[in-house]
């Protein structure tokens, strides 16, 4: 199936300071990365293994992720990187006060569990990946910023996705982000041929993220399931929600004004609408309806109506 999102009148755009989020706004970690069979995401907290580290420096940074051992970094300031960030299993990556700053080479998370992201401005990472989740398992991506700027000039290969999740990874929630002015945005499964690796992975939960002024995928995901709810989309220039290769979304509460139908073709996935959506003007195409009607978790539904306003207050830096 396809859900395409037109774009969206001026008049909404440009939200620029963000209130105070709303009293009701829940920022603990809800979805798949809190109840599935391994146990609930921790990153660094232990109650007796667990560290605290305060970083400012790239170097500092590099060696506090390394390893297993269970650690919180606290991150304070620009960390300007050289290359990519590898960070171990059993890490929680916080940005301090307005959030730290990341910027020329992006995050891996990759064959580790158990990892947390929070608070931190991920902006113009050239040829790849804000953040890429490969065969990892337990990862929570929370109140993180991800932009670019150029967009949508530079065209879609400029930077790569914003946040993707690919090569069997599993048990993951991307909440109260705020993604804006670039491409392509989340990918989950990474190739139509990975069938046999992806298949009966990437179950993800997508709650109360903000997304403006980008390409695609909000996200397009093969072959997993994603629960996407409580998200707003604000001027999608292709796919909003694209599902292709078996892949199943439940779609429910979101609030997106509009866009084309065209981008990315593929093998189309399945789709199920939950609670009712606002689509406003956006062209809704599901081809295929699939059978993920319910999740294995609890969750509280935004409504409807307060969804544009808590998204818009509660998501982004500077608010946990
Ligand atoms: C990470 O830790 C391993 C094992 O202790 C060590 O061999 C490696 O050099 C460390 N890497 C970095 C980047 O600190
Ligand atoms: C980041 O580092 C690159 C070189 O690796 C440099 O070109 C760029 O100006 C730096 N950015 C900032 C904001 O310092
Ligand atoms: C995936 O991660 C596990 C550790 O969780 C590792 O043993 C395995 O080799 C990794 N597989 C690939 C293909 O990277
Ligand atoms: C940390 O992560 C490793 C690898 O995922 C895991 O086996 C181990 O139990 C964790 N250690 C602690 C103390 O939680
Ligand atoms: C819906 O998607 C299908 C298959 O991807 C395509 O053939 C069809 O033209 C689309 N319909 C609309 C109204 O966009
Ligand atoms: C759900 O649908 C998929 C795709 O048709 C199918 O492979 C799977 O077996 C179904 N699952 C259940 C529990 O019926």
């Amino acid at each position: 199936m396809k859900l395409s999102f037109f774009t969206l009148s001026a008049s909404l755009l440009g939200a620029s300071a963000h209130p105070k989020p709303p009293k009701h706004a829940d920022f603990s970690l809800v979805g798949f990365a809190k109840d599935n069979p391994l146990g609930p995401t921790t990153g660094g907290y232990h109650r007796y293994k667990g560290e605290t580290v305060t970083v400012t420096t790239p170097a500092a940074l590099i060696s506090a992720v390394n390893g297993t051992t269970p650690r919180t970094i606290y991150l304070s300031g620009t960390f300007n990187l050289t290359a990519r960030l590898a960070i171990g299993s059993n890490k929680s990556l916080i940005g301090t006060r307005k959030g730290a700053t990341i910027l020329s080479k992006g995050l891996n998370i990759n064959s580790q569990s158990n990892v947390i992201i929070r608070n931190l401005g991920i902006r113009g990472i050239i040829g790849d990946d804000g953040i890429t989740i490969r065969n990892s398992t337990r990862v929570w991506i929370d109140h993180n910023e991800f932009e670019s700027g150029g967009f949508p000039a530079l065209g879609p290969d400029t930077y790569d996705g914003q946040c993707d999740i690919i090569r069997a990874s599993d048990w993951i929630t991307v909440s109260w982000n705020y993604f804006h002015d670039h491409w392509k945005s989340s990918l989950v499964g990474n190739s139509d041929a990975l069938r046999d690796v992806d298949l009966g992975h990437l179950h993800v939960t997508y709650h109360h993220n903000y997304w403006r002024n980008e390409g695609t995928r909000g996200p397009a995901g093969r072959f997993g399931h994603q629960h996407i709810y409580n998200n707003l989309y604000e001027d999608f220039l292709y796919q909003a929600i694209h599902s292709r290769s078996d892949n199943q979304v439940l779609v429910e509460g979101n609030d997106s004004p509009n866009t084309s139908p065209d981008g990315d073709y593929e093998l189309d996935g399945f789709a199920n609408l939950g609670a009712r959506n606002d689509w406003g003007p956006a062209t809704i195409n599901i081809t295929q309806v699939g059978n993920f009607t319910r999740v294995p978790y609890i969750y509280k539904l935004t409504p409807l109506k307060e969804m544009a306003k808590v998204v818009k207050a509660g998501a982004g830096l500077g608010k946990i």
